[in-house]
């Protein structure tokens, strides 16, 4: 049975957009057959960023998380593919980037847990919720 098309909210954090390094996220995205159908730029207001990690809000790291995702702009996408959230998953890399495998995004691209240079969704929930959050309806276009 073929895998079921999915979506998921990628962000290119703060410390990949600061260090120029959206171009060759998108183009490992893109690499693994993962199709953006919505994407922009935005710098999140802390109580944006609150709202997204929510979740998070006792976490001992929370505050230097919503320090770290409101200090500069991000690049959102909503990204297409067949078994789409497990597969961007795969390509971030293991949540330690030092333990993240050769040719993972956060292998790449991340110097530590915080300075992280790229979320994913964690579940088919969560994705719905996140890409809600950060698109409006309609705003995504149709992939073949
Ligand atoms: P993200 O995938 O965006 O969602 C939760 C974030 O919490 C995660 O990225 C990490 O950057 C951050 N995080 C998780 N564990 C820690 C930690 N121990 N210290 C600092 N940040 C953390």
């Amino acid at each position: 049975m073929p895998a079921a098309m999915e979506r998921t909210l990628s962000i290119i954090k703060p410390d990949a957009v600061a260090k120029s390094m959206t171009g060759p996220i998108i183009e490992k995205i893109e690499g693994a057959g993962l199709k953006p159908i919505a994407m922009r730029m935005l710098h999140l207001t802390q109580a944006q960023a609150e709202a997204f990690y929510a979740v998070h809000r006792e976490r001992p790291f929370f505050s230097s998380l919503v320090k770290f995702m409101t200090s500069g702009p991000v690049v959102v996408s909503a990204l297409e593919g067949e078994d789409a959230i497990r597969r961007y998953r795969d390509l971030m890399g293991a949540t330690n980037p030092e333990e993240a495998a050769e040719g993972t995004l956060r292998r790449l691209f991340a110097a530590n847990i915080e300075q992280y240079a790229v979320h994913g969704s964690d579940a088919s929930e969560t994705a719905r919720q996140e890409i809600s959050f950060v698109f409006r309806e309609l705003e995504g276009v149709e992939r073949s």
